[in-house]
């Protein structure tokens, strides 16, 4: 199964995503996280080889591919539609994150007008919820009124997201109790696309 990550605004938690459903993913069969972003963001948090699954550079990525089950691709920050379109062509699913801010929910809209003529099977996350803020909670109902797909599952906003990279690891083993929150969280998202996989091959 191949599941690109992308959004047409950086800061969403694209990466964050990308690693933490390659974490996931890995649980259950081979899985490959390549990282199309010039940024390199999801490599350099693999750098201390802590990570549970292996990250490829897109340039490193074709010997690779045949080897692994799933493939997770990180994208770069502002795709060209044209790559969204060929990302939507050349995967199973595409997740758009997003975070509840009226900026970045707007730019979803944006993404899923791009994505609608294409026929793609996207789902909108999301991600650095507080549910304590009104914007969070808006943001739900926001996506619904909108009549976008969008995943059961809510990433909250956590610290331990914004330090694990740092030490080279997911929240999973993140030392601190309330990180695992996030990776519960993560691996509701990582049910919720296998429901949907196992629907569309039915
Ligand atoms: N759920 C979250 N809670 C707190 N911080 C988060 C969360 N998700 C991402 N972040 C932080 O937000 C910033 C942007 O996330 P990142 O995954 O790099 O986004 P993108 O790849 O879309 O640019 C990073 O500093 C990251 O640690
Ligand atoms: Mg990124």
């Amino acid at each position: 199964m191949i599941i690109a990550i992308t959004a047409l605004k950086g800061g969403v938690g694209k990466t964050t995503t990308a690693v933490h459903l390659a974490a996931y993913f890995q649980t259950l069969a081979p899985t490959l996280l390549i990282d199309a972003d010039k940024n390199r963001s999801a490599l350099v948090w693999s750098k201390e080889d802590k990570l549970s699954f292996y990250v490829a550079s897109q340039a490193g990525a074709p010997g690779l591919i045949t080897k692994f089950t799933h493939i997770i691709i990180d994208t770069q920050a502002r795709p060209e539609p044209e790559e969204l379109e060929d990302l939507a062509a050349g995967s199973d699913m595409l997740i758009l994150p997003t975070t509840p801010n009226h900026l970045d929910l707007d730019t979803t809209v944006k993404a899923v007008e791009l994505l609608k003529p294409l026929n793609a099977n996207y789902k909108v996350l999301l991600t650095k919820v507080d549910s304590r803020t009104k914007n969070s909670r808006d943001a739900k109902k926001f996506l619904e009124e909108a009549r976008l797909p969008i995943f059961r599952a809510e990433i909250p906003l956590l610290v331990a997201f914004q330090r694990s990279p740092s030490l080279g690891v997911t929240v999973k083993d993140y030392p601190d109790r309330r990180a695992k929150i996030g990776w519960y969280r993560y691996q509701d998202v990582g049910k919720e696309i296998e429901q949907v996989m196992s629907q569309i091959s039915s």
